[in-house]
């Protein structure tokens, strides 16, 4: 770093910055009071909601010239990292931080490694936060429906700590692209149309509304997964700490579902864990439903939902496990490489998959990143469990006379109880409503075996579906004495 001149020295700069969030207007003007050489402590960053004056000191809004000779200043990719989510933080001397961090690094390349210095562990305290913010606001934003001319719109109430409102934009269209959906923050807000994102002003809680048929489902789903017998006070408070309860629909059941869950426990010990909310009216209520739903680790990884397919009145229903990679970005079931493989049997066995209805045991995507790949993970019982209710509503609703089952997830999901394939296969078995289940094995199952092992794999799985593709057609005959 050169040396200053005095005048430098004594004046105060002001930085008006756009935004409170305005990473790039704060790099660039950074970067120019490092060529500068104008001392960290001189220059006040200003937001629109934050202007101060120092009405003593000698003031410049104008930018300093740079210093004669003055190198480019440096950073760390690491510092440049670290400073996109610091910016988002709530508090007013952020930005007079990371020009502190980013002015120490002109002389000490090496800085962002010392994780004993104060201001590089402040920096990581704040980004800490931020994230932490963000995944909260990933969690607990819950939309209501209101209808206006346009048709349905979904609007949610959050209030966030930090100022991560647009850097969370991009999830929620990713998440909730074929819906038009508003949030609103005592900060901004923002507005998908289904085609484009607009930022709006402030709101108040009052401007959104508190309860819609959605949000009854919510309760009556979480009351029915509720399960007192693994009920973990101090856990379930770290993750979903109080102070959002009051925009979660199904908080206001809280306190009540721990007061009788002792006794619920006991219920549930002699009944068997029933489901005690209303299930959805229509399929479209399940897709809308399924993509706020939180309910698991997997609800909260950040992937979007994969609801069935086919037409409402198939005979036929086929469960697989869950979304895949491919599935998860297409929203559709069964489009990957297991997918091809079905559909390929269906269409040999004579069954036509345009009038079969296709879903999965578990609506989202598990998976474990390894570099760019997300690679596939099975769910955990309790995971398959929860999801039940889902799959038990599309089944209410199809009404399948005939329900084919790939693998030992989606037995579960139908059975709620852990079958082996090989025993189970090749018969068929009665569903509480009446309807036929069969079970074969996973396509997946067949993609990984290879030569003998695979064709005699592969000439099983076919022979189910020709066994699953007559017993179809002779449920399509009218009973004998009925009439047509
Ligand atoms: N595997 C499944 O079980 N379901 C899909 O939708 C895709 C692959």
């Amino acid at each position: 770093m050169k040396p200053v001149c005095d005048t430098r020295l004594a004046q105060t700069f002001h930085v008006s910055l756009d935004r409170p969030d305005d990473f790039e207007g704060w790099r660039d003007a950074a970067r120019g009071m490092i060529r500068a050489g104008v001392l960290p402590d001189r220059i006040v960053w200003e937001t629109p909601a934050d202007q101060r004056m120092d009405l003593f000191a000698q003031v410049s809004r104008h930018s300093p010239p740079p210093l004669p000779d003055a190198p480019p200043p440096r950073t760390s990719r690491n510092f440049l990292q670290l400073a996109q989510s610091v910016i988002l933080h709530s508090d007013s001397e952020r930005f007079s931080l990371l020009y502190r961090v980013l002015w120490r690094l002109q002389s000490h390349s090496r800085l962002m490694e010392d994780r004993a210095d104060a201001d590089v562990r402040l920096m990581e305290d704040l980004a800490r936060q931020v994230r932490r913010d963000i995944h909260k606001m990933r969690a607990f934003v819950r939309f209501r429906c209101v209808e206006n001319e346009d048709g349905e719109h979904y609007v949610a109430w959050f209030e966030p700590e930090h100022h991560i409102l647009r850097a969370n934009g991009g999830f929620f269209v990713r998440r909730f692209a074929a819906m038009r959906w508003s949030i609103l923050t005592p900060r901004a807000s923002l507005h998908w149309d289904g085609d484009t994102l607009h930022e709006g002003p402030p709101a108040s809680r009052a401007d959104a509304p508190s309860g819609d048929p959605v949000e009854a489902l919510w309760r009556g789903y979480y009351a029915a997964i509720f399960n007192p017998s693994r009920l973990k006070v101090g856990a379930m408070l770290k993750e979903m700490p109080r102070r959002y309860w009051k925009n979660l629909p199904e908080a206001a059941l809280i306190p009540e579902l721990i007061a009788g869950a002792q006794a619920r426990e006991a219920q549930m010990v002699q009944a068997g864990a029933q489901e005690t909310g209303e299930r959805p009216q229509s399929l479209e209520a399940i897709g809308a439903a399924i993509l706020a739903c939180r309910r698991c680790a997997i609800g909260c990884n950040g992937t979007r939902a994969v609801m069935g397919e086919g037409p409402e009145t198939s005979a036929l229903m086929i469960v697989g496990e869950q979304p895949g990679d491919i599935e998860e970005r297409e929203g559709r079931p069964f489009l990957g490489p297991a997918g091809q493989v079905l559909r390929a049997h269906l269409e040999r066995a004579g069954i036509p998959i345009g009038q079969t209805y296709v879903t999965n045991a578990v609506k989202h995507f598990k998976f474990e990143n390894r570099g760019k790949q997300r690679l596939h993970h099975n769910p955990a019982a309790r995971e398959i469990d929860t999801c039940r209710w889902w799959l038990d509503s599309e089944r209410a609703l199809v009404r399948p006379r005939l329900v084919l089952a790939l693998g030992a997830s989606a037995a579960r999901g139908l059975l709620g109880r852990t079958v082996s394939v090989q025993q189970v296969r090749g018969a068929a078995h009665r569903l509480d409503d009446g309807s036929e289940l069969w079970i074969t094995t996973h396509p997946s199952y067949l993609l990984r075996l290879d030569g003998e092992g695979r064709e005699a794999e592969e000439a099983r799985f076919s022979d189910d579906l020709h066994k699953i593709a007559s017993r179809l057609s002779e449920l399509s005959k009218p009973a004998a004495g009925s009439h047509a």
